[in-house]
């Protein structure tokens, strides 16, 4: 019932040149397989990514959006902004921006809000870090990264977002969480939803992020509760990317 989900997140790497030709080895082995797949370029590559992207299966998407609608915000790019590129996705409230950029739970609900004005789709970004979880704080983190946007989106917003869980632990290390330890994340956030809504559970789309690679990807995504993944590293070579997607 749930359609499968796999994101690429460039994050802050490659050119002009190196973007165009990742698109374009992406593009050619995408295939037709019953699955979506998007690529979440840095903001001034998403002119170009969109041209070669437009009339394909592959959709475009940014790595953040403004939590304010337009005026003096240096450095901050609009969601219509963003819309006026054929964004389908915008990436709020991932750990990097947490950690290294002051992303509150607050703001990064205010952002959530605002791709949800011009019909992008906003991937909610939730994890725990190592000593979180090492305290046995896993599901408390999640639920406080939750509440907070649905405190001020409300849970029917849940209708047109995605939620990646991203074990803090897990990103960039090549520490996988492994098949069971996500999918007991991905069944407590499902359960979550449940509690408030039982049709918005059952159709949310919960991604797993964190060192997913070819070779772990297929036993990840075979977890009941996990549809996709958001894929950092591995989203940067077409064919590893592509393997991914095929893992689905
Ligand atoms: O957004 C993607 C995640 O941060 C995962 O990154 O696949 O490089 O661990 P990674």
């Amino acid at each position: 019932m749930r359609r499968s989900l796999v994101v690429g997140n460039w994050k802050m790497n490659g050119t002009l040149a190196s973007a165009k030709s990742l698109v374009e080895g992406i593009l050619a082995g995408i295939g037709n397989i019953d699955g979506d797949i998007a690529v979440c370029a840095p903001y001034v590559q998403i002119p170009a990514v969109s041209e070669l992207v437009k009339e394909t299966s592959l959709a475009l998407g940014s790595q953040n959006v403004a939590d304010k609608t337009s005026g003096a915000y240096t450095g901050e790019v609009s969601a219509a902004m963003l819309a006026e590129f054929g964004c389908k996705y915008a990436i709020v409230g991932h750990s990097e921006r947490r950690s290294d950029y002051g992303d509150t739970n607050e703001s990064v609900a205010a952002r959530f809000i605002q791709a949800q004005t011009q019909n992008i789709v906003p991937i909610l970004c939730v994890g725990e870090t190592l000593e979180q979880r090492e305290r046995n704080e896993t599901f408390g983190v999640i639920d406080e990264q939750l509440d907070a946007v649905i405190k001020a989106a409300g849970i029917e917003a849940f209708r047109s977002a995605v939620i990646a869980y991203e074990p803090v632990w897990a990103i960039g290390t090549g520490k996988t969480a492994t098949d069971d330890q996500a999918q007991e994340v991905h069944a407590y956030i499902r359960n979550y939803f449940a509690k408030q809504n039982q049709d918005i559970a059952a159709k949310l789309q919960i991604l797993y992020g964190g060192s997913c690679k070819p070779d772990n990807a297929k036993g990840l995504f075979s977890m009941p509760d996990i549809d996709g993944g958001l894929i950092g590293g591995a989203s940067l070579d077409a064919d590893s990317f592509l393997k991914i997607y095929h893992s689905i």
